[in-house]
């Protein structure tokens, strides 16, 4: 008996960060959109919870990914157990195509991923409500795996609405692995601006351009509060971010909190002519489904 999951990386295509809450989050107010790279979650009946992660393609490494109970599919797999009163066993596999780097939500994408496979896998009937729940405890933005598509996100990020979305839009993604850490960026925009607002930055711009289905509008709309702290860290994603524009993209933007890079294009074929050019590039396309059931042999 196994089922298998299909959870998509995530981009944020408007990041505003207000000052720090006192639980040490910052209230977001963020657009997520679900791009078409995948991680597939197989959940196979068996006796001991299990994680184990293998490469989708040979282009993906998946060096860092911890094994076993620190890894957010394992950690999915606890709470769903303890949300139904029960040790929750299965042979969880990662099979890996979202790049391994900041900025994506791979993590994030997995732990959906596997929630909704443990699911079917025991037959559980967890209501969405309470998968969101369960989501929201796992991290910030696995909520908005479960979800995918494009979507407001509000509080810690954790709260998420659906939005009109006229795309596709196309990207160029420019994984990076090394040197940033989330908590540390959030901490370097602190010192960046001691004197920041406690309410975000609005999204009514990047809001207003999806609906006009004009590349050339999301370009001007697209923004992220993170952004200059992650370049201010690390200097070179500056210089990629000109390189990208100069090789014809329309607007570059750090994803998340990096160090990943993305380029909004007008098309798929302008994105690939993009992508040619900046080493290690892959296209993209968003809005797409969240995690949704793929094989079902349960
Ligand atoms: O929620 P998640 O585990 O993904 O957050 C990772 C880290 O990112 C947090 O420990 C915190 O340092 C930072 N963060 C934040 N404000 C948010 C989301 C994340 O400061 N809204």
């Amino acid at each position: 008996m196994s089922v298998t999951v299909r959870a998509a990386a995530k981009i944020n295509l408007h990041l505003g960060v207000g000052a720090p809450r006192d639980d040490g989050f910052h209230p977001l107010c963020t657009v997520y959109q679900a791009i078409s790279l995948y991680d597939d979650v197989t959940a196979t009946a068996d006796d001991v919870l299990g994680v184990r992660t293998t490469a989708a393609s040979p282009r993906v490494e998946v060096v860092g990914v911890p094994d076993g109970p620190d890894h957010l599919a394992h950690r999915a797999a606890v709470a769903l157990g303890r949300h139904h009163g029960r040790d929750l066993t299965a042979a969880l596999t990662v099979d890996k195509a979202i790049p391994v780097a900041g900025g994506l939500a791979g993590g994030s994408a997995d732990a959906a991923a596997a929630l909704v496979a443990l699911d079917r896998l025991h037959d559980l009937r967890t209501t969405d409500d309470d998968l969101l729940r369960l989501a929201a405890d796992l991290g910030s933005d696995v909520p908005f795996s479960l979800l995918g598509g494009t979507a407001l996100g509000t509080g810690r990020g954790e709260l998420v609405e659906p939005v009109a979305d006229t795309g596709p839009w196309w990207w160029v993604v420019v994984p990076a692995t090394a040197g940033l850490a989330t908590p540390g960026v959030y901490a370097h925009l602190d010192r960046l601006r001691p004197d920041a607002d406690p309410t975000p930055t609005p999204a009514d711009a990047v809001l207003a351009a999806l609906t006009t289905g004009e590349p050339a509008a999301l370009a001007r709309a697209l923004h992220n509060d993170l952004e200059a702290a992650a370049v201010d860290l690390r200097p070179e994603l500056g210089a990629l971010l000109d390189r990208g524009v100069a090789e014809g993209a329309l607007r570059g933007l750090v994803s998340g909190s990096g160090p990943t890079v993305l380029f909004l294009a007008e098309s798929a074929e302008h994105a690939r002519a993009v992508a040619g050019a900046l080493e290690g590039a892959l296209v993209a396309h968003g809005p797409v489904a969240g995690a949704h059931v793929v094989v079902d042999r349960a």
